[in-house]
């Protein structure tokens, strides 16, 4: 192109309505998470057939009847669906899944969508944002993947396998019979599945790469843009290619914008394959840039167009942020080129009411709480996080350590970990890579050294903007991994050998990936084995951790550590350290696992913002101690606090930073109360008062008004009060609730660790189930298509026919017939009046061996062309009261065949919600509550012996839907 033609694009590019045109452009990015039939239980371990394409058994054939399914919406877990059970993992909260409980660890996902005929020709991407855990994937009964692992997106190019203008069947098989983790790790599909629709000329999945720089990594003056294209054509010969680049500021203003083009003539590869596969850098400039920091989060948009001979075939819009980040060995991180201290927490993917799968709304929830007491950094400990995380954390400001899931540089895990880097690149919150956490056995080899220095290349061939860092649990040593990674992490390890360590390797920057472990139940203030709670005055931690005093005074006096990650800033499902059962959750939260602070929170708050901090504990309801000696702490950043009960002074006490105060005082029920003073002037007051009985529940949600999206959700706080309003700190009163309008609950929760009451009530609807006996069955010539014959009638005397004998060993039955046979089976069914009152009657065969036509009383109810499948037919309308036939023809293709007699009738009855309840644990607990898609009202009840109740009431608001598959 010459320099006029050049100029010419340009200023074209400048003047396009680009916003106009993405309506022209053909990618659809469409969630699928909505309408999903599901099913536990390992039924039918067949149905993955590896001899002949496109004929899988069970769920994954087309035929298969799911009538009988559980329908429910993405994100999905089930297990926190399950009862808990002593005998099950420890680590994994208790929960009967995983090794040794083979039957409820697969789980069955199918799930219909139909696409239009106008849509033949276009590509078509199925993602998976993670699976717990390894799934096997169909579409139209073709087997299409199988990935391994519970935390990697993974996604396939189905348009070989769709049907255009007519109907597709998705089916998924999920196995959670292995850990990955030795923490809560859930089970199913818990993150977000998209369907994608581009031309055949599209920019790559993750195919936009869009980095800002400055000279020096310092931000003055203007700063380069550097996109990087990555487009993919598969069927189409292109003549002319044009990419439109436009850069939009945080207020929407076009700031920048370019373009290249590029011609094909005789490349040997689209002459024979038609494939184009390469990536196009640009670069553009805009002067003086908002910077983006946790403070500040201010977000730039890229819009990446193409154009195939003029016509738009793919435009996509990026979201990224201008700012710096690095490491440096004296003064620790850097953001936007000066020294920032990390005040950071890794968290887990896992809360109260829902496990791991957390709608969208829940990620914001959390990431608002950790910012409350000044978390400004998120380890994504151990394993790749959700997108959603990371819009969060962008769109919130938080900095993300974004961590793999292992150690290792074979193929598998090297494709996994560049796809990681690829989704996650261009999220302004990712600050560090991660490659691995504490791999005691291989971190100190010369292997283990190898691996990383070939995960870290990676990383710096796909990002050459972040450094990158591995948690590393075995302290002063050089040898392996901490020889060549670039950010030296530390798990724990505080005091002496930190010290050594860095004297000894003054060259390389240092982090804290992981402090603290410190274990603290919410509202408790003394140890207590038995029922599983741990003292809240930061006092208890197991031996390779700390108090939360200690870990962080320490860092806080060394500029060169970068400040590091508590673990955690939730408590979480499993590891209850430092007990067992009955204790199912950690206890190392600054939050328990609904998000309430525990006291530590404020200590935290105190050193980490610059809000004024003044907070007392512990409560004051301590009747049948009085006058015994109780500990008082204040957690505070005032130079001194004031200490007083029932208006008498105990003392006035100088606060040292980053630490607190305590006294020893005898205790009278009344009011203890504080005054924090700075410079000599009283700047705050806090009290703590000894409240009355429990005398009423209050319910306060934390959005009034939530999304008619079917998927935003508000987060209710419940709590007992006295008769003054003041929270009971010691109730547990256990609550009902009822719920009323355009939503539903989601989960419950109280974030009592050793709490045994169920997070979700799902409403099944209960199945009576009356067994079908005394099979007869006879040779006979059976229509191909299903004609009725005599012998299906209910004239027919079969008193003279063959019997089957039933099978009690749970096998396939007696299977009579040989190859190539026909035959009629028959047998009788009494139901009564009330029976058919049920809402549904339907018919269970557990097989029928190859093909089967199914009548009841003379009406075809039904067909099975495949044997693995346990067909299921609605019967309601053909049975009557009283004796009823079943007659099914049978035809058997190949080996043995025929009918096995384990056949049900069942009553399916009315699906009652279950009453939705759960105790308050030191006066509170959580609701979860989820829009439907109609706007109105939801109003939520709360009621329990003896206490006012109470409701609130919630506004869905109508909004704009996004894209989804109907
Ligand atoms: C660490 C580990 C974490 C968690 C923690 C508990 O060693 O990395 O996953 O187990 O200990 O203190």
């Amino acid at each position: 192109m010459n320099s006029v033609q050049l100029l010419r694009r340009l200023c074209l590019a400048a003047l396009l309505p680009f916003t106009a045109l993405a309506a022209d452009s053909p990618r659809e990015h469409l969630l699928l998470d909505a309408g999903w039939k599901f099913h536990l239980g390992d039924d039918w371990p067949n149905a993955l057939r590896l001899d002949k394409a496109g004929e899988s058994g069970g769920p994954a054939a087309e035929k298969f009847n799911d009538n009988s399914w559980r329908t429910l919406d993405l994100p999905h877990d089930w297990a926190i669906e399950l009862p808990f059970d002593k005998n099950s993992d420890t680590s994994h909260g208790f929960k009967p899944v995983g090794p040794g409980y083979t039957k409820n660890s697969i789980g069955w996902y199918r799930r219909t969508f139909e696409l239009p005929k106008e849509d033949a020709g276009k590509r078509i991407w199925l993602t998976f944002d993670g699976v717990f855990r390894d799934a096997t994937v169909w579409v139209n009964g073709w087997l299409v993947q199988r990935h391994e692992g519970g935390y990697y997106p993974f996604r396939q190019d189905i348009s070989d396998i769709v049907r255009f203008g007519g109907k597709n069947l998705v089916t998924v098989k999920v196995d959670a019979s292995k850990f990955e983790g030795w923490f809560y790790e859930g089970a199913g599909i818990y993150r977000h599945v998209w369907l994608d629709k581009t031309a055949p000329v599209a920019i790559a999945p993750d195919g936009v790469f869009v980095r800002s720089s400055f000279s020096n990594n310092i931000p003055e003056g203007d700063v380069t843009i550097s996109t990087e294209t990555h487009l993919i054509n598969r069927g189409t010969p292109i003549w002319s290619l044009e990419t439109w680049y436009q850069v939009f500021d945080p207020t929407g203003k076009r700031v920048a914008g370019g373009s290249l083009s590029r011609h094909w003539i005789k490349d040997p590869l689209l002459e024979t394959e038609y494939t184009v596969n390469y990536s196009e850098p640009r670069t553009m400039t805009i002067p003086s840039p908002e910077l983006w920091s946790p403070e500040n989060p201010k977000l730039y948009k890229l819009i990446t167009t193409v154009l195939v001979s003029n016509n738009i075939v793919d435009q996509k819009e990026t979201t990224f942020g201008i700012r710096t980040v690095a490491f440096d060995k004296d003064k620790g991180f850097l953001l936007n080129g000066k020294p920032y201290e990390l005040y950071g927490t890794c968290n887990h993917q896992d809360m109260a009411g829902v496990g791991a799968a957390l709608p969208d709304a829940l990620q914001e929830f959390r990431v608002k709480k950790l910012k409350e007491f000044g978390c400004n950094a998120y380890r994504t400990s151990h394993n790749p996080p959700t997108p959603e995380l990371l819009d969060a954390c962008d769109r919130l400001g938080m900095i993300v350590m974004d961590e793999s899931r292992l150690l290792g540089s074979d193929s598998e895990n090297l494709k996994k970990w560049e796809d990681q880097i690829r989704r996650d690149r261009n999220h302004p919150s990712v600050g560090l890579w991660s490659v691995a956490n504490e791999e005691f056995f291989v971190q100190s080899s010369p292997q283990g050294g190898n691996v990383a220095r070939t995960m870290q290349n990676l990383v710096k061939s796909l990002d050459p903007t972040r450094p990158v860092t591995y948690a590393a649990p075995q302290g002063d040593t050089f040898d392996g991994v901490n020889g060549v990674i670039e950010v030296r992490g530390w798990n724990y390890h505080i005091g002496q050998e930190m010290d050594k360590y860095h004297a000894k390797h003054p060259d390389q920057p240092n982090v804290g990936t992981e402090q603290a472990s410190t274990v603290s139940t919410r509202g408790i203030y003394a140890n207590d084995k038995e029922r599983g709670y741990v003292s809240a005055y930061d006092v208890n931690a197991p031996s390779w951790a700390t108090t939360t005093e200690k870990w962080w005074s320490y860092f806080a006096d060394r500029p060169w550590l970068s400040g590091g990650f508590v673990w955690t800033g939730f408590d979480y499902r499993g590891e209850p350290t430092p007990y067992a059962w009955p204790c199912v959750n950690s206890h190392f939260g600054v939050l328990d696992v609904c998000g309430f602070p525990k006291d530590n929170f404020y200590y935290y708050q105190s050193w980490w913002t610059t809000n004024m901090v003044l907070h007392l504990l512990p409560h004051w309801n301590w009747a049948g101690k009085e006058g015994q000696e109780i500990r008082v702490d204040a957690l505070s950043n005032c130079e001194e606090v004031e200490l007083f009960l029932n208006g008498d002074s105990l003392g006035k006490q100088a606060m040292k930073r980053n630490s607190k105060l305590s006294w020893k005082v005898k205790y009278a029920p009344g009011t203890l109360s504080a005054k924090g003073y700075n410079a000599g002037k009283l700047v705050t007051e806090a009290k703590v008062e000894t409240t009355g009985n429990a005398a009423a529940v209050q319910l306060a949600p934390n959005r009034a008004t939530i999304n008619a999206d079917g998927e935003d959700v508000s987060v209710i706080t419940v709590s007992v009060a006295d008769a003054q309003g003041r929270i009971v700190p010691t109730a547990d009163n256990k609550i009902n609730f009822s719920l009323e309008g355009a939503g539903k609950i989601l989960g419950v929760g109280n974030g009592d660790p050793s709490s045994h009451e169920p997070d979700t009530f799902i409403a099944q609807p209960p199945v009576k189930a009356l067994p079908v006996n005394n099979w007869r069955w006879k040779l006979a010539a059976v229509p191909a298509k299903g004609a009725l014959i005599a012998e299906y009638g209910n004239e027919i005397d079969d008193s003279t026919w063959n019997t089957i004998k039933p099978k009690t060993d749970g096998d396939t039955g007696d299977m009579v017939l040989k190859e190539g046979q026909t035959a009629v089976f028959r047998a009788h069914v009494s139901v009564t009046e009330a029976d058919l009152a049920n809402p549904g009657v339907q018919i269970r065969f557990a097989c029928i061996d190859d093909h089967g036509w199914i009548f009841v009383n003379n009406h075809r109810v039904g067909e099975s062309a495949d044997w693995s499948a346990q067909p299921v037919f609605d019967i309601k309308k053909a049975l009557h009261p009283g004796d009823n036939i079943i007659a099914v023809g049978v035809r058997n293709d190949s080996g043995e065949g025929g009918l096995n007699p384990d056949v049900n009738v069942e009553l399916v009855g009315k699906s009652v919600a279950n009453g939705w309840t759960r105790s308050v644990f030191n006066g509170l607990a959580q609701v979860i509550v989820q829009s439907s898609k109609e706007a109105g009202e939801i109003k939520l009840t709360a009621t329990a012996d003896g206490l006012q109740p109470a409701t609130v009431s919630l506004r869905t608001q109508a909004v704009t839907l996004r894209p989804s598959v109907p």
